[in-house]
């Protein structure tokens, strides 16, 4: 089996961008592929946090994975800091990237502005190291995740290949010349639809977990009164009728693009149904179908919410799997670049 590597990070609430952009599609392909999805705790600490609430947010963003329909009998649910290879990875792959691949991150360049320079520590600089070593460490082929994750995963391919090239040699001699290189290169895996939620109050940012206000998203535990009164209040403009693609109207196809995902339709049947409506039409209809979609994965949160010990156990299997499989890598990693074996 083709093995699926991914993983959000605990920081803030889940929104429907993390939803529709990942963990939504890694629902399809568990069935399908190996499938590992973890929760990056140690990629949340790369901006000024609070450890009071650290724990608490890991736990939930497991059990919102479960809720969502992650399958623990097909698919394993981990916490990233349960397995030490990946720090330890981490490391490795340091030495063996150029700092300017990491200068050169959109994400690192944004966060980095926003942050102000007392707040920005070394890590944030490193995550995309951290990131490649999550998705290096289990051999993944695909990584299923939204839109601004492209650049992260090109440099993790990007890294694979010199890796494989600077080390990868050593390695097959010892074999006497079998043997494959170190890493495999994976690849991202974007959804047509989705993969780029925008943000409900301007149809030109992003949907985001640390936009100051919770107007601009809809959080997957969000109440029905609360969704109902986002999408009220959502932006929206003076055209007629509803339409994909226009752009000047950025905040009309981005809530077509989210009804369409919600739904399961296709974007030409969108389309049709919602060509003449105004406004206030297609509102109701978007919130309906929001609420409908949503309402399930919150009865099963409460459910999975309310049995620690489950989630508890479902966490500790899953960092036992996750372990054999990174420590194997580790392990050659470490002879191919020629350590001391112990
Ligand atoms: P994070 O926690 O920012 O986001 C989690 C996932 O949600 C997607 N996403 C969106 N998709 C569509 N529209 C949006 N507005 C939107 N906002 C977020 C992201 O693309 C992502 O797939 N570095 C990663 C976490 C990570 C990871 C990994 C992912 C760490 N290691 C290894 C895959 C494999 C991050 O910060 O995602």
């Amino acid at each position: 089996k083709k093995r699926i590597v991914s993983g959000v990070q605990p920081t803030g609430t889940i929104h429907l961008g993390n939803y529709l952009g990942a963990i939504k599609n890694w629902i399809s392909l568990q069935t399908t592929y190996d499938t590992l999805f973890f929760i990056v705790d140690l990629h949340a600490i790369t901006l000024p946090y609070d450890t009071q609430q650290l724990s608490k947010a890991t736990r939930d963003t497991a059990a919102i994975y479960l809720a969502c329909g992650v399958d623990t009998s097909k698919a394993s649910v981990f916490v990233q800091s349960h397995v030490r290879a990946h720090v330890e990875l981490m490391w490795l792959l340091s030495s063996a990237t150029p700092i300017g691949w990491l200068n050169r991150m959109i994400q690192f360049k944004e966060k980095s502005r926003k942050a102000g320079d007392e707040n920005v520590g070394v890590a944030l600089l490193t995550y995309p190291v951290l990131m490649a070593s999550d998705i290096l460490l289990y051999q993944s082929d695909f990584v299923p995740v939204g839109e601004d994750q492209k650049q992260h995963l090109e440099l993790t391919r990007e890294l694979a290949e010199r890796v494989n090239y600077l080390y990868g040699r050593r390695k097959w001699k010892k074999l006497g010349g079998r043997g494959g290189p170190i890493f495999k290169v994976p690849e991202p895996l974007i959804p047509p639809a989705g993969a780029r939620v925008m943000s409900l109050t301007d149809g030109l940012s992003k949907m985001s977990k640390s936009a100051p206000s919770d107007q601009s998203r809809i959080n997957l535990l969000d109440p029905k009164d609360v969704i109902a009164n986002k999408i009220k209040r959502c932006k929206t403009d003076s055209f007629s009728g509803m339409e994909f693609d226009n752009p000047d109207r950025p905040e009309c196809s981005n809530l077509l693009s989210i009804y369409q995902v919600i739904s399961g339709k296709m974007k030409e049947e969108v389309a049709l149904e919602c060509q003449d409506m105004n406004w206030g039409m297609f509102k109701a209809l978007l919130t309906d179908a929001l609420i409908d979609h949503l309402h399930p994965i919150q009865v099963r949160y409460e459910d999975i919410m309310s049995d620690p010990a489950y989630l508890d156990k479902v966490l500790a299997e899953g960092a036992t799997k996750a372990t054999d499989i990174a420590d194997a890598t580790l392990n050659n990693v470490y002879q191919a670049m020629g350590f001391l074996r112990r």
